[in-house]
């Protein structure tokens, strides 16, 4: 496996790969990785002959410059975990490196990123779209791999796609999840253990949400029902819990077809905040 801290140096020995008429997937990531993360570097691993996972902790994505110190650093463990996935480069560049100057320019996703992480966390998408497309620009893949974990982050990544026509394939893989239902996350590694143990009841609750609209229940009621859940358990803030249809992200009142709808949520759990969906 080979480690590339440079843009230079990744980009020389990508250009040689492209020559030789390989074909290249990109994973990348904020590193603190887990298995949710590996499944995309396996699913890119078996449709591409080099596999670049990008491990950078992009500071234009955080609005909150504690959640930025806070965020886990475990590049030794990272790259561990990467070998043996079967991962052939890693880039992991300094803040210096990925920005030799602040971007003056910025992204705005228009209504996708008006609500829900958009909402909660101004500036978030900017700087997601700023460093995606930075990072597609450097390795232009034949194919870029994203977790359905991050819903949002999925619908604006597919729209800046074809609004700037990049020319690569997008792979979403769904969300990989503990036994007891917790999504995966590098954020989980902070909850303490009292925390960890109620941590489940998101899923739970996502889960009983979208049987009792498939059941019929109205859309209003499913929501009043499942934030009377979260206040009940003291432990959680609630900060969004939205229905929506998951291509334009806006609410809905009625269940569309199937695998359009999406229940999106984010919670604090102490400190942590917590996102997670289900798509049916
Ligand atoms: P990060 O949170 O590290 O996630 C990297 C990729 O792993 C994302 O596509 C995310 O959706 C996916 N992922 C995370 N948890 C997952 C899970 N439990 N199951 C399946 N996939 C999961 O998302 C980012 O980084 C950043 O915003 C990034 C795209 C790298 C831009 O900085």
């Amino acid at each position: 496996m080979e480690v590339f801290t440079s843009v230079q140096s990744l980009r020389t020995y990508l250009d040689l790969q492209v020559t030789l008429q390989k074909s290249i997937g990109l994973v990348p990531t904020m590193g603190a990785l887990h298995e949710g993360h590996i499944t995309l570097i396996t699913a890119s691993t078996k449709s591409n002959d080099i596999t670049v996972c990008t491990v950078f902790v992009n500071p234009t994505q955080f609005n909150n410059p504690e959640d930025l110190l806070k965020y886990p650093r475990t590049l030794d463990e990272d790259l561990e975990m990467l070998e043996k996935a079967g991962c052939t480069v890693v880039f992991a560049p300094s803040v210096e490196e990925m920005y030799p100057e602040q971007p003056v320019m910025k992204f705005n996703f228009g209504p996708l990123e008006t609500v829900m992480e958009g909402a909660s966390r101004p500036g978030h998408f900017n700087g997601v779209g700023i460093v995606v497309s930075k990072l597609f620009n450097m390795v232009k893949p034949n194919r870029a791999y994203f977790g359905q974990k991050d819903l949002q982050q999925v619908a604006v990544i597919t729209r800046m796609v074809k609004d700037l026509s990049f020319q690569l394939e997008l792979v979403v893989m769904p969300t990989v999840r503990e036994e007891d239902g917790l999504a995966m996350s590098s954020r989980n590694r902070r909850l303490n253990d009292k925390e960890r143990s109620i941590a489940p009841h998101i899923y739970r609750i996502l889960e009983s949400a979208k049987n009792e609209l498939l059941a019929g229940q109205s859309v209003d009621d499913v929501i009043e029902s499942a934030k009377k859940e979260f206040s009940n358990i003291h432990a959680f803030t609630l900060d969004y819990f939205e229905i929506i249809d998951r291509f334009t992200l806006m609410p809905i009142k009625t269940i569309g077809p199937k695998s359009t709808n999406a229940i999106c949520i984010a919670v604090f759990l102490g400190p942590v905040r917590l996102i997670d969906n289900v798509i049916f």
